[in-house]
């Protein structure tokens, strides 16, 4: 948000930084003086991938904050206005000492499911690409964990089960199409999707060499990833091996 903001005051402006206890929360507000928007850009600035500037941006700012302010259980207004600026409001609940015990007691983290919920290696060398994959994911109720290239997604993948793997195409080192392929050698069955980037062309050879279960195109929704997260679900529920020869979808 102060990246934008700054970016948002190319002559110079003020930024705002200020946090205020109202009731039972915490407000956290940036506001700057800078260009300010209008609302068709207003309604889209949590879409991932959304941005308005072109090249310079991936558009995964703040569609990152918005995850990281509802994993605090918060939430966030934005006010703004073409040519004074903009005030993002995030507010968040107080915690009491009786909350505070209870995180102390449960810790931090819930503990390994049990439930049969999915594990899935995220790989991109991006970290807000891999951050909100990770959001989405979780909120789908998955266990993520993520690696930011190939050799150490494949070290992770040894040395515990996954029910799927989702890898980027243009990592440092060995490519996605790579990893995919190494992925396969050592589990016919695990679910694969590929997500390639914003030039990469796919050939038909890469595809059906990577054995990939899908290949998703970014910028992707949090629907298509939620829906994959589905269809791996049932399989698994039907124990069902996907079919990992049909590679493009
Ligand atoms: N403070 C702001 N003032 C004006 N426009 C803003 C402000 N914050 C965000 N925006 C608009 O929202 C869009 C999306 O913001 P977001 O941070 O998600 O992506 P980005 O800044 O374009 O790229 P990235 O953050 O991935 O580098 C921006 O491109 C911009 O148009
Ligand atoms: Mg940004």
């Amino acid at each position: 948000m102060v990246f934008n903001a700054v970016d948002a005051m190319p002559e110079g402006g003020t930024l705002t930084l200020s946090t205020q206890e109202a009731g039972d929360e915490v407000v956290l507000t940036v506001a700057d003086t800078g260009t300010g928007m209008a609302e068709e850009v207003r309604s889209r600035i949590f879409d991932p991938f959304f941005t308005t500037k072109g090249k310079a941006g991936m558009g995964l700012g703040l569609s990152v904050s918005y995850g990281i302010i509802r994993r605090h259980e918060g939430r966030v207004e934005v006010d703004s206005e073409v040519g004074r600026g903009t005030t993002f409001r995030m507010k968040f609940p107080v915690i009491g000492e009786s909350d505070t015990q209870r995180i102390h007691e449960t810790g931090p983290l819930p503990a390994a499911r049990a439930d049969g919920s999915l594990r899935i290696l995220v790989v991109d060398d991006e970290d807000y690409v891999r951050e909100l994959l990770a959001d989405i994911l979780e909120r789908e109720g998955c266990e993520v964990v993520l690696a930011g290239e190939g050799r150490e997604a494949l070290s992770l993948f040894d040395g515990s089960g996954f029910d799927a793997v989702f890898t980027d195409v243009g990592l440092p080192g060995m490519s996605g199409w790579e990893l995919s392929r190494a992925v396969r050698e050592r589990d016919r069955a695990v679910a694969l999707a590929v997500i390639t980037g914003w030039g990469d062309t796919v050939t038909a050879e890469e595809q059906s060499a990577a054995q990939a279960d899908w290949i998703v195109p970014k910028p992707f929704t949090i629907e298509r990833i939620a829906g994959l997260v589905d269809e791996i679900s049932q399989r698994k529920a039907a124990g069902v091996k996907p079919a990992t020869t049909s590679a493009a979808r």
